[in-house]
Formats: structure tokens, sequence, C-alpha cells
């Protein structure tokens, strides 16, 4: 047998032996993995259902066409298009479609618990092509929603993107949609790691303040590595060719061939996740993170957060690393991560990022954290 086997194999286990706290991992059902394993995997589909390039595609049509009946019924959105390979590119193509080169664009930081497709400079697409203005957040970690405004108004940037990567608080889609429309910019809500929690109804949705949505489809929402973009009513209102845009931009202006059997995946994905098992799923990973925190607190931890699933454990000056290694060690398995300000810098950060999501789909519940809590905290003082 192909090596290559043996090392999944070796892979699944080590998997299921550990415990695994990234925030943007999880475990897909066995119907997702069925998906991706399937023949869909042999299809060329270039193009939209009904506009394919090739012949041959009758069925694939009625399977991106339940994707995005499906995705559409849970994110609450007018349009959807499944075809975006990943998060990165998702967001590429927005840029892609509303924006010339040099256009002015606003993002959270990095550091602060940014994304790097929201602008970060000079390394990134986002901050090569664009020109890029940058928030940052308090000393609690929160952003100042009224520093943001003044900031925005100053900058005038033509979108702006607000979702984040590191952020524990819960996000006012509402203010955020006043910020852009006081300068008249698209705003962009990148959902990706808190779309299982809007769709489980336990983090508002920025349907109604934003223009777009972005999203990965394989974090909190546990669905296969893929991503969608989400035209909401509004941004219909603010440019009736928006839709266009947004799918000339995907394909053919960013990617060529769907991948069929991520977007199979993501129908079944978006199934699983339309119901009241998945809501008390959503409600856990919350009581699960809260849990967590407390535990973390109550042995002397300065903890940022939380309100969602995630949150950042100052480790002491520079001591991410070192932390998450020892940690590893120990089969727990988390990510070094900047603390807000952080004045180790971000090549040799503070702090530890560690969320809930991926535990709670193994059933781990409020005692199992809180027991992991006093066992991190152990390690983290050693
Ligand atoms: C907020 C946010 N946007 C975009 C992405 C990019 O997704 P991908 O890694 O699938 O390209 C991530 C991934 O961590 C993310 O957290």
């Amino acid at each position: 047998m192909d090596k290559i086997f043996n090392l999944i194999k070796q892979e699944e286990r080590y998997q299921n032996s550990t415990i695994r706290l990234i925030p943007s991992e999880n475990f897909t059902s066995e119907a997702v993995k069925k998906c991706l394993a399937s023949d869909l995997t042999n299809k060329y589909a270039e193009g939209y259902p009904g506009k394919r390039y090739y012949q041959g595609n009758k069925i694939v049509d009625e399977i991106e066409n339940l994707a995005i009946e499906r995705g559409k019924k849970i994110f609450g959105v007018e349009h959807l298009n499944v075809q975006p390979y990943s998060g990165s590119p998702a967001n590429s193509a927005v840029l892609m479609a509303l924006l010339e080169p040099g256009d002015k664009i606003c993002g959270m930081k990095l550091s602060a618990g940014g994304h790097l497709t929201h602008g970060h400079p000079k390394i990134t697409f986002s901050g090569k092509y664009f020109e890029s203005v940058q928030y940052d957040v308090n000393e609690e970690g929160r952003i100042n929603y009224e520093e943001l405004a003044n900031f925005v108004k100053k900058e005038k940037p033509k979108l702006i993107f607000a979702g984040t990567t590191a952020y524990p608080w819960i996000l006012d889609w509402k203010k955020f949609g006043e910020i852009a429309d006081s300068v008249g910019a698209w705003l962009v809500a990148d959902i990706s790691h808190i779309a299982g929690l809007i769709v489980g109804e336990v983090h508002p949705s920025p349907v109604d303040y934003v223009h777009i949505i972005t999203s990965t489809t394989h974090k909190s929402l546990r669905g296969p590595r893929g991503a969608i973009i989400g035209v909401t009513k509004k941004g219909i209102e603010k440019d009736i060719d928006l839709v266009k845009k947004i799918d000339r931009a995907v394909f053919p202006g960013l990617q060529g061939g769907p991948h069929m059997n991520n977007i199979a995946a993501m129908a079944v994905a978006f199934e699983e996740a339309n119901g009241e098992e998945f809501r008390k799923y959503a409600q856990q990973i919350i009581v699960n993170a809260k849990a967590l925190a407390e535990s973390l607190k109550s042995k002397g931890l300065k903890v940022f957060g939380t309100e969602n699933h995630l949150m950042v454990v100052d480790c002491g000056m520079g001591r991410g690393k070192e932390v998450a290694i020892k940690l590893e060690e120990n089969g727990i398995i988390v990510n070094a991560n900047t603390i807000p300000h952080d004045e180790a810098g971000p090549l040799k950060p503070s702090g530890i990022r560690l969320g809930t999501p991926a535990m709670t789909t193994k059933g781990y519940v409020e005692r199992d954290f809180e027991a992991l809590g006093v066992k991190i905290a152990e390690l983290i003082k050693e």
C-alpha cells in the first residue's frame, strides 16, 4: 500500500488521541468525508449551474443548486456562491469584484485578531495591491467602535472587512453597518470563525447590516474545507449588479473549475447545521468556552475572553510558542498567538489561542473543560 495511507492512518489516530483546541479546526461527519472522497473529484464543471463550459454536468448542476439553496437558507442571504476554494480566495474574489488596484481597504490588524486577507501590509495580495489602513483593539482586546468610526471618517476606505480570527467578543454588526454607511463603503462580514455560532443562533447574524458575507465552511460550521460568498438584500440595494460582479470575480476572474466534491460536502454540512441538534452543539461550544476561560482565570491566568468559541491566554512575555510546544508534548494541540498590544511582537508572541468547537464535537462538556483548564494552567506555570 502507498506509504501515504499509512501516514493518513497515523494522522487519524493522532487527531483522535489528542485534545484539539485550535479554534479553526473541527471534526467533520462521515457523510461529509464520503462526499470528499467520491467520484465528484473527477469532474470539471467550469461555469455555474445551467451555464457550464463543458458537457456532462446535469447531475453536478443539481448538486451545486442544492448546496446553494441549503446555504441561502442557513445564512439568510439573497444569493450564494459556493465555489470559492477556501476563505482566502473568497476574500480575494470580493476585492476583485468591487475594487480597482490601489483602492483603499480597511481591516483589523493581524496582531489584534484580524486575518491576513483583510489588508495585512506588504506580503499579502490584499495588502500589496490595495492601499490598506488597519484598526487595532483596546487593552482588553475589544474594538472601540467610536474610535473606529473616527478612523473610518478620516481614511474613507472603499471597503471595510469586519471579521476576525482571534477575537473573543461578540461583534456589533449594527455599529459596523453605521460606520461603513457613514462613508458609503462596502461592508464585508468575514464570518469564517463564527459561522457555526451564527447558524446555531448563539452569535448575532450580520446579514441585515452588511452587503456581503464571506465564510469558510470548515471551522465552527463543521463542514469541508471550502468557502462561500453571500450577497445580502442591503448589498443588492447598494448595487443591482452585485451578484453578477461577485460570480464573475470567482469564475472566470480568480478560479477555474469548482471542486464539486467539496460543494457536495458543503450541501451535506449545511443540512447538518440546519436544526435543533446543531443549535445545541453551538450552545455547548459557548458554555464550554466559558468553563475553560473561568477555570484558567481561577488559576490566576490572564485570559482575553470569552463571549464566543475562543480565548487568548497571556503566558508571559514572549512565551507563547514555548507553551504551545509544551502543551503539544502533553497531547494538547493549540497555537501561539499575540495578545492585545503584545510587546514581544508577532514573531515571539506572548499568548496562546484556545477554542472549543472540535472537542465539543467529541462530546466534551463543562466539567471536561474545567479539568482541562487546570491542567493547561499547570503546564503554563511550570
Ligand atoms: C476570518 C478568516 N478569514 C479567512 C480565513 C482564510 O481561510 P483559508 O485558510 O481557508 O484560506 C481564515 C482562516 O483562518 C479566517 O479565520
